[in-house]
């Protein structure tokens, strides 16, 4: 059978196993008129406290104990036919109070398809990497890109996507950088905010994970990441709180690993004090998947629901819960709170109201979303004597590499979306988890020759380096694709795998119009930078990630991306130069020391060291040109308000990044010396100008006081500097600030 034919008889299929069972909660949500918490009139906490009030101990313990989705070939997983297919979890409803089941899918890119042992995978849209999102600079974007995917997500019958992913990159290596928003918190928060709220905008549930200080693969369900208060507020915390504040999700999931020796999912710090009673979070804590250890210190800590208890030791969540709240160690008003969390969650987000109905997926329109974001998202970070755009007089182009024939590299692990029209090469990578290596069907190669018809293209798949040296020979241009797979559960080297440095080398060596397409989950090193004319960072570029490359190396898209990650020049150059643990020894007890940085994360630290990256986080070339004018500030209350002009000087219309960074003049308690402050995308014809203003939170102004538990912006002067990276640095004007203490409830507002 076709795989068309089995795509369409297993969508079929999909259709009718669920349609009953979700209008039968509909009906009995519709029908039950007479249940006051189905008043969408009252707010979520009123209707939440009205329907908690009716459930029995049992239905309240239904809610907070789940299930592995996966699928029905292994009912030990998922006892109930209502389970998707291929999907990471299930929480049975309550029919009779017009609770429809949880239905959670996977991830940040995508309906996330765990694949299938025998059957065809289902396919759905795949959005470029977590971080190729953020290197957009761009949340209109990330919003759009969050709308497709929770669409899919609802169309394919889920009601909770657990995406979110804003760990910090603090360490370049870490094997899902690719699934977050980078380095900065303001960008990160801001960038994975917008594309929670666009998941949200389709009446489901998104989280935000991994709470918190994920920061490396290595050892992940037993490292602990160490680090002070105040340097967890002033960096990975503050991402997760500006991300909360702009977006609200649903619920949050807490992680893996450990901080200061606690798990994160027993951490009465993390989940009690700084989210629940700190920041006011009203949602509910899910854990990850194996990432409950007990069940009254996690409970009493701040989980309210255990995820896909197969995962666990023990079904924590089960009957011990029980049992501990009839002994009192878990209080009856916990496992109300619970209880009470979650429904909210489900009433705020539309859950009841509008129960997910399968449904039709207008694949041709998300394709169009999906490679908006790539074009946006491609990076120009080397461009010596205009290689690019390439000629319309270049007749001979040679391409090598990476499966650029056949498609794009994607990441792995749980956030895998496995692609329409099934993976461009088989076979590849690891046969169980993380792997397979997945390409999406979307050629480089086919999209540039169909954009340069009068050219001559050879292809060498870059297995040997003299090969493609050869091939490479008198070429009017040569494009060599680099992949660096990336996955979960893994960190990666920063030195690209397969012997690629030396076939760039080679290639480089033979031909000096060689441009370098980098498919990575972030940064990489690059020995061969000095003797390549161009290299564009295309990250992992989803579904369509082959046109979008095509467009913009041909110049039909004016690359716009900008870093939101150094790239080091050198592994010494980070604060744990070697990644601490051995993932051969998956028990081993790390400790990983992040106050050996504290907030300083990614460039803060490269400023604080003095230390020059190999390419600077905000850096960006275009096509084009751009000015910056008029710089000016001004101060009201507690908000300084930066303004300037922003001039395409160049030939080309395009997009850019102007950036704001502030920081004290002379000797300060920050950090490193500055912060980003804010940004704006903005979108030029040649000659044109805008001004532009963007409004500093005064977080990123302030240190944290954890004994105060305040922000405090010390009184003095600061100097705001405009620019195009965090080193390339132009304007500078100085402010005075007043001293001004804030609230730890602060909240932007
Ligand atoms: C995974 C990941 C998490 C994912 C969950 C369900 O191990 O850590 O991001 O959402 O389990 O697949």
């Amino acid at each position: 059978m076709k795989r068309q034919q089995m795509r369409s008889l297993v969508m079929a299929l999909m259709l009718t196993t669920a349609l009953p069972t979700a209008a039968a909660h509909a009906q009995a949500a519709t029908a039950s008129a007479s249940k006051p918490w189905m008043n969408p009139k009252l707010s979520a906490d009123q209707r939440a406290d009205l329907i908690v009030a009716q459930m029995t101990q049992d239905e309240k313990l239904t809610l907070v104990f789940g299930y592995f989705g996966s699928n029905q070939e292994k009912p030990k997983f998922t006892p109930h036919a209502e389970a998707r297919m291929g999907s990471a979890g299930y929480i049975p409803g309550i029919a009779r109070l017009g609770v429809p089941p949880q239905w959670e899918t996977d991830a940040g890119v995508g309906v996330a398809t765990q694949r299938e042992s025998s059957d065809p995978y289902l396919e759905r849209t795949s959005l470029p990497s977590g971080i190729a999102t953020a290197a957009t600079w761009n949340p209109d974007l990330a919003f759009k890109g969050g709308a497709m995917i929770g669409s899919e997500a609802r169309s394919s019958g889920f009601n909770v996507q657990l995406a979110g992913g804003v760990n910090l990159a603090r360490d370049p290596r870490n094997g899902r950088n690719f699934e977050y928003g980078g380095e900065d918190p303001l960008l990160a928060g801001v960038m994975v905010g917008a594309q929670i709220r666009g998941i949200q905008s389709n009446n489901i549930i998104s989280t935000i994970k991994h709470w918190a200080l994920n920061g490396q693969e290595t050892n992940r369900m037993t490292v602990s990441s160490n680090i002070a208060d105040a340097a967890a507020r002033q960096s990975d915390f503050l991402a997760f709180e500006l991300a909360i504040e702009q977006s609200q999700p649903g619920s949050v999931m807490c992680a893996y690993n450990r901080i200061n020796s606690v798990y994160a999912c027993e951490s009465d710090w993390l989940m009690n004090e700084v989210l629940k009673k700190d920041w006011g979070y009203k949602g509910y804590v899910m854990s990850d998947w194996g990432a409950t250890h007990s069940t009254a210190k996690a409970a009493n800590a701040g989980l309210d629901q255990e995820s896909a208890y197969t995962f666990d030791k023990e079904p924590f969540f089960g009957a011990p819960l029980k049992a501990a709240v009839a002994d009192g160690s878990v209080p009856q008003a916990r496992l109300d709170d619970m209880a009470k969390r979650i429904t909210r969650s489900m009433f705020a987000h539309g859950l009841f109201d509008h129960p997910v109905v399968k449904g039709p997926i207008d694949f041709a329109a998300h394709a169009k979303v999906t490679q908006a974001d790539a074009e946006e998202a491609i990076v120009l970070l080397k461009n010596d004597g205009g290689l690019l755009p390439i000629a319309k007089s270049a007749k001979k182009i040679v391409v090598i590499g990476s499966h650029s024939d056949v498609g794009v590299l994607s990441g792995g692990g749980s956030s895998q979306v496995f692609p329409i029209g099934g993976m461009a090469v088989k076979g590849l990578g690891p046969k169980g988890f993380p792997g397979p290596i997945v390409y999406h069907p979307n050629s480089p190669l086919k999209a540039l020759q169909a954009r340069n018809p009068g050219a001559q293209f050879v292809y060498d798949d870059g297995s040997d380096p003299a090969a493609a040296a050869k091939a490479a020979a008198g070429a009017d241009l040569v494009i060599v694709f680099a992949h660096q797979w990336a996955a979960e559960s893994q960190d990666y080297s920063l030195t690209l795998a397969d012997n690629q440095d030396a076939v760039i080398d080679a290639v480089a060596s033979a031909n000096a119009k060689t441009a370098v397409v980098l498919e990575t989950g972030g940064a990489v090193l690059m020995p061969w930078l000095s003797k390549v004319g161009a290299v564009v960072e295309a990250w992992f570029p989803g579904a369509n990630g082959g046109e979008a490359v095509a467009r913009v190396l041909t110049g039909e898209v004016n690359p716009s991306g900008r870093l939101p990650v150094t790239f080091p020049a050198s592994a010494d150059q980070l604060p744990r130069p070697v990644i601490d643990g051995d993932n051969s020894k998956p028990e081993l007890m790390v400790d990983a020391n992040y106050d050996i940085e504290g907030a300083a994360v990614g460039y803060k630290w490269f400023d604080k060291k003095g230390h020059q990256p190999l390419f600077a986080f905000g850096h960006g070339l275009s096509y084009s040109t751009f000015g910056y004018s008029d710089l000016k500030t001004s101060v009201a209350g507690d908000t300084l308000t930066v303004s300037f002009k922003v001039t395409n000087t160049g030939k080309a219309a395009g997009k850019d990044v102007p950036q704001v960074y502030v920081g004290p003049k002379g000797a300060s308690n920050w950090e490193a010396p500055r912060r980003l402050g804010g940004f704006k995308k903005v979108d030029l014809a040649p000659g044109a100008s805008t001004t532009v203003s963007v409004s500093v939170d005064p977080r990123l102004l302030a240190t944290f006081d954890s004994k105060a538990k305040t922000w405090n912006i010390a009184a003095g002067a600061y100097e705001v500097s405009l620019g195009a990276s965090s080193r390339d640095l132009g304007a500078k004007a100085d402010v005075t600030l007043a001293a001004k203490t804030l609230p730890v409830s602060y909240d932007g507002k």
